[in-house]
């Protein structure tokens, strides 16, 4: 098979306009601290109704930025998922804390309220909340629960771009929410970040922590804070003004293909199709799950060899390689994440992807797991 033939598991849109406005930056010569960052935050604000948005150099950052606000560091414990990618158990190691984690719920894979507050000590600090796949956690739950306990929370939503509970969005309960717009992500600045509060506090905080712990007043070199440099550039903010125009059309194409997704996969034997609860998901990726008899690595052998990407996902965190040598988890600690984590499967999944890509991957699928079966 040819390398034309295979089909990507994520490609962003990138189109005229996106290289218009970093052009128009590039010729501005103001690539960084730069209005075009000023005019994609507020770009952010008024999209979601949040008082403010302060950008970052990746999700990761403005995590990390976050948890530094709310002063965690060493002997402090934040409970967060395994169900999810790295970063977020990292940013809780970056501020010297340590992440405790939660199992989640087996048809949402966000974390299940009962695991958490069974999760607490009284070292526990903060709730670090992942919204995955695109499906927002039990948001109202959660924020009662570290409100009974005096914690803090910071919410993970760089799966959840655009995303809400009961059509309020995220950013806006009373606790900073974080969109990733690394290149995979619904929305893409390259690598970059977006950090939602509502908190005037808060946001002076945030952008004094983003630049080097600028003062307040923004004084020149003056930095009353230790801070980062966790900057966006004017040129990665430029593409994501560009996204941002055409937000609406990339998320309701990806709920197209989400759509037709959904309809083969149920008719595969073998699969389960992605959840589909109360709350609307803001579709990231596609992910169905595998029986538990089928061998995911030897499904995915086949599907690349029909020229169809396909990658184990999500890895649990507390499994990784680190986490294990340094941090001295174990597999049997999470059952239910363990379990999910074992037999979901990315498919690919963007924006401009065809009709007859959707049903070529559905038709290797089927053969696949026919193949396996000896049917
Ligand atoms: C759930 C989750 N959290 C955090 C991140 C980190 O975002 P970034 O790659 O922008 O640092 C990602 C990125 O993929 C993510 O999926």
């Amino acid at each position: 098979m040819s390398a034309v033939d295979v089909i990507p598991l994520a490609r962003p849109v990138i189109g005229d306009r996106e290289r218009e406005l970093v052009d128009e930056v590039l010729r501005s010569r103001q690539l960084s601290l730069g209005p075009t960052v000023t005019k994609f935050e507020q770009m952010w604000a008024d999209r979601l109704g949040t008082k403010h948005a302060v950008a970052c150099s990746s999700g990761t950052a403005g995590l990390h930025c976050c948890l530094h606000a709310l002063g965690i560091g060493p002997g402090d414990e934040v409970i967060t998922s395994s169900f999810s990618f790295v970063a977020s158990a990292n940013v809780i190691l970056y501020t010297g804390a340590t992440p405790v984690f939660a199992d989640v719920d087996p048809l949402t894979f966000n974390m299940d309220p009962a695991a958490v507050e069974a999760a607490i000590t009284p070292r526990t600090k903060a709730i670090l909340i992942v919204d995955i796949f695109g499906y927002p956690a039990e948001v109202p739950a959660l924020i009662e629960i570290a409100e009974r306990h005096g914690l803090g929370i910071v919410e993970d939503a760089c799966q959840s771009i655009d995303g809400d509970y009961n059509g309020k969005k995220l950013g806006t309960f009373g606790h900073p929410a974080v969109y990733g717009f690394y290149a995979n992500k619904q929305l893409t600045t390259a690598e970059g970040g977006v950090i939602l509060t509502d908190s005037d506090e808060l946001y002076t905080q945030l952008k004094s922590l983003t630049n080097q712990g600028r003062s307040d007043d923004g004084a020149w070199l003056v930095h009353s804070r230790l801070g980062f440099n966790y900057r966006l550039s004017d040129v990665h903010a430029a593409i994501g003004i560009a996204q941002i125009e055409r937000l609406d059309w990339m998320q309701d194409a990806r709920a197209r293909i989400a759509g037709m997704y959904q309809e083969r996969m149920a008719s595969i034997d073998g699969v389960t199709p992605m959840y589909e609860g109360p709350q609307r998901r803001s579709w990231f990726v596609y992910a169905p799950r595998l029986d538990a008899d089928l061998d995911r690595d030897r499904i995915i052998g086949r599907l690349e060899a029909e020229g169809v990407s396909a990658k184990p996902y999500l890895p649990c965190i507390h499994l990784q390689p680190y986490y294990r040598e340094a941090h001295g988890h174990a597999p049997g600690e999470l059952p239910i994440t363990e379990a999910i984590s074992a037999s979901t499967i990315a498919l690919p999944f963007f924006c401009e992807m065809t009709d007859d890509q959707v049903d070529r991957v559905c038709q290797a699928m089927e053969r696949a797991i026919k193949a396996e079966r000896g049917a």
